[in-house]
């Protein structure tokens, strides 16, 4: 696989690795980003999910692996050297000056100007509204503050702004973790929008329910390490909510339980009884979760 340029996916990484001092944070991941797909990363607190994107946005070098853009391998000393690349992040806690006006905040620092002079409201304005109609957001008003949004609707802006900026990749950081059912469907239905258009958007969450409806490819990770990566194909919203819910612990158990059994069972041996009983039946559970030991 050593695709470039053009039949190269976006973003490639490949047995990516990063530790923080003897912390392991992330194992041997790989990813692929397309354009026009979702893909999601999953995992609970701890998994590696923000090492794993700050490392694409060129916050963080990667120690061990391969990342690619475009087929060609990077390293990135800087999230400027990524934005460079067409890589768009948006985090949580989005840097927005809360007193400003939306397009005021649409444009920080990219404004638009007459000559070297003036800056060009007129079609600051004009710029904010239509780029977020055209994706579906109906502000009344742009000159309101962007303090005055809501957390789903500055999502949405942040993320309006990062395509209307030419990015190809958009990295979104947990977008929906803060907000309720209502606000969370306003983002998902704008991370849709963002891939209509051709964007590979990388999603962060902790919550498959989420991850499920938009997302085309998924990663799992748990304590830094890849536990699943299926296309939507192969994984059905179940599998994703039981592999999230601990699906490796499962088999971690069983393991547990064979070992204080004595090893798998032989057959007649009464293992219908007790813990060998039970290793077999979560072992059996687990592959019906697809939970593939590393
Ligand atoms: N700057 C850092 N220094 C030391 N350890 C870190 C740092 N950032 C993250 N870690 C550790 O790396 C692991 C993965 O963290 P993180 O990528 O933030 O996970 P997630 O975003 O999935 O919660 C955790 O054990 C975390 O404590
Ligand atoms: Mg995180």
């Amino acid at each position: 696989m050593t695709a470039t340029g053009k039949d190269a996916p976006l973003v490639r990484l490949e047995g990516v690795g990063k530790d923080y001092g003897n912390i392991i944070a992330l194992r041997d991941v790989s990813l692929e980003v397309a354009a026009g797909e979702v893909t999601c990363v999953l995992g609970d607190n701890g998994a590696g999910k923000s090492t794993l994107i700050k490392i694409i946005a060129g916050l963080h070098r990667h120690d061990s692996g391969t990342f690619e853009v475009g087929g060609e391998p990077v390293s990135f000393a800087s999230p400027r050297a990524a934005l460079d690349l067409g890589i768009a992040t948006v985090y949580q806690d989005l840097a927005v000056v809360p007193l400003m006006p939306v397009w005021r905040n649409f444009f920080l620092g990219s404004e638009k100007r007459r000559g070297l002079g003036r800056l060009d409201v007129d079609f600051m304005r004009r710029t904010t509204k239509r780029q977020l109609d055209e994706m579906g957001i109906d502000l009344r008003d742009v000159d309101q503050p962007i303090g005055t949004l809501s957390g789903g609707e500055r999502q949405c802006v942040a993320i309006a702004r990062a395509v209307y900026f030419g990015a190809r990749v958009l990295v979104l950081d947990e977008p929906t973790a803060a907000l309720g059912v209502k606000q969370a469907g306003v983002v998902l239905r704008y991370i849709v929008q963002a891939r209509e258009r051709g964007l590979g958007v990388v999603f962060i969450t902790h919550n498959p329910h989420h991850a499920y409806p938009i997302g085309d490819r998924f990663l799992i990770l748990k304590r830094g390490r890849s536990i699943a990566y299926r296309p939507k194909a192969e994984i059905s919203q179940d599998e994703l909510t039981a592999l999230m819910a601990g699906g490796a612990e499962l088999e971690e158990l069983a393991h547990e339980l064979e070992r204080l059994a004595g090893g798998p069972p032989a057959p007649g041996s009464g293992a219908e009884s007790g813990a060998a009983a039970a290793a077999q039946e979560l072992g059996a559970e687990a592959r019906r979760l697809g939970v593939t030991p590393d």
